[in-house]
């Protein structure tokens, strides 16, 4: 029998819980001509739900992860690949009368797949009007729905991306955007705050853990073994505390012990001592990557500390930075406290500090 959970990639149908208001919402931002903003922090499930609710509509979607573009004009370079990937050239190129700088588009021999070129020192606001415009073309008949994940980068990539962005959005009637982001204060810098080019510019959607009850039911009826009530799924859900991915990883790993017939006993515990181990190497690499500070924050959040900010030994200056720091590289979620985003590195801390 195969193993009924899935970490890592999207999940969909039979592996996907939960996040029915989430999805019926996005669903009718999707149905009108709205835009939908999607704020999470990593490995929540943002692309999950963004796929589970737009498998049954049928829509062309165009993604890019803003995440691996450099400049303005990489992310032209981008749409126009994406765009071609799934229109063939001959086909497309009625929607490209428009452009009026060409980018030059080779084939690679053994993929196959496109590869987009623009000369360098074009003009960054013509360049992305025109590959926006494509899309626009594109959506003339049903609305593309183009999804631009972790957006908030769109403040790092080059000065006033943001406005030539937002000018361009503004004038488009076919397109719906999904703007998703994990950076959770940027992204309500650039949505929430009235000076910003997206202030209001789509609905926003907070992506949470996905509720203990749901998981709970998701996690039993997949450990049959157990049986309900067993209290199983509990033990799992108080350890990964409803992160949907760790929670996805660690039943995972509990479903293969069971599958060992090595016992029920501890097989929770089993399978986190499993997790930990495996990760030992990258734990380690990535402690020693720290620096004072940090670390002296993580232990004490490790040791029960709810408020850091409160260490008397360290300014608070300085506990607020190294906390800023750890937020913004994912190693802590900002709740209505701080915790260690992943629940087999605070174990990790824990048994080798
Ligand atoms: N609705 C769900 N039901 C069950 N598991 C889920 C759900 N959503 C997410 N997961 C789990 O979390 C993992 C990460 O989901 P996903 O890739 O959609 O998150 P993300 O927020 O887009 O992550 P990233 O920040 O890496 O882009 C999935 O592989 C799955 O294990
Ligand atoms: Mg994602």
């Amino acid at each position: 029998m195969e193993n009924p959970f899935k970490f890592g990639s999207i999940v969909e149908d039979e592996y996907f819980t939960d996040r029915k208001v989430e999805r019926e919402y996005l669903a009718q931002i999707l149905a009108s001509p709205n835009h939908a903003v999607l704020i999470g922090p990593r490995r929540f499930g943002k692309s999950s739900l963004v796929a589970e609710t737009l498998k049954h509509m049928n829509r062309e979607i165009i993604s890019v992860n803003m995440q691996m573009i450099t400049s303005p004009e990489k992310l032209a370079e981008t749409i126009y690949r994406k765009y071609f990937e799934k229109h063939p050239l001959d086909k497309a190129w009625h929607n490209l009368s428009h452009v009026r700088i060409v980018p030059t588009v080779a084939f690679d021999s053994v993929t196959g797949s496109p590869q987009v070129t623009l000369l360098p020192g074009v003009n960054r606001q013509v360049v992305l009007e025109d590959a926006f415009s494509l899309l626009e073309k594109a959506g003339q008949e049903e609305r593309l729905v183009v999804v631009l994940d972790e957006f908030q980068e769109v403040m790092k990539i080059g000065e006033g991306l943001d406005k030539i962005l937002r000018s361009i959005m503004q004038e488009q009637k076919n397109i719906n955007y999904i703007l998703m982001g994990s950076q959770e204060d940027m992204m309500k810098n650039i949505f929430l705050r009235k000076k910003s080019p997206f202030y209001h510019f789509g609905s926003v959607v907070h992506i949470g853990r996905i509720p203990a009850s749901d998981f709970r039911e998701y996690i039993e009826d997949r450990l049959p073994l157990y049986g309900r009530g067993a209290g199983i799924a509990d033990r799992i859900l108080s350890f990964t505390n409803c992160h949907p991915y760790y929670t996805q990883q660690l039943s995972f790993q509990v479903w293969f012990e069971l599958a060992k017939n090595t016992g029920k006993d501890n097989a929770v515990e089993r399978a986190i001592d499993f997790i930990i181990q495996s990760h030992d190497f990258d734990y380690s690499r990535l402690w020693e990557s720290m620096n004072k500070t940090n670390k002296t924050v993580l232990l004490k959040l490790v040791n029960g500390s709810n408020s850091p900010m409160e260490d008397k030994t360290l300014p608070s200056s300085t506990i607020y930075s190294a906390l800023k720091r750890l937020v913004s590289s994912g190693i802590l979620i900002k709740n209505s406290k701080y915790e260690i985003d992943d629940p087999f590195f605070r174990l990790w801390i824990m048994r080798n500090q």
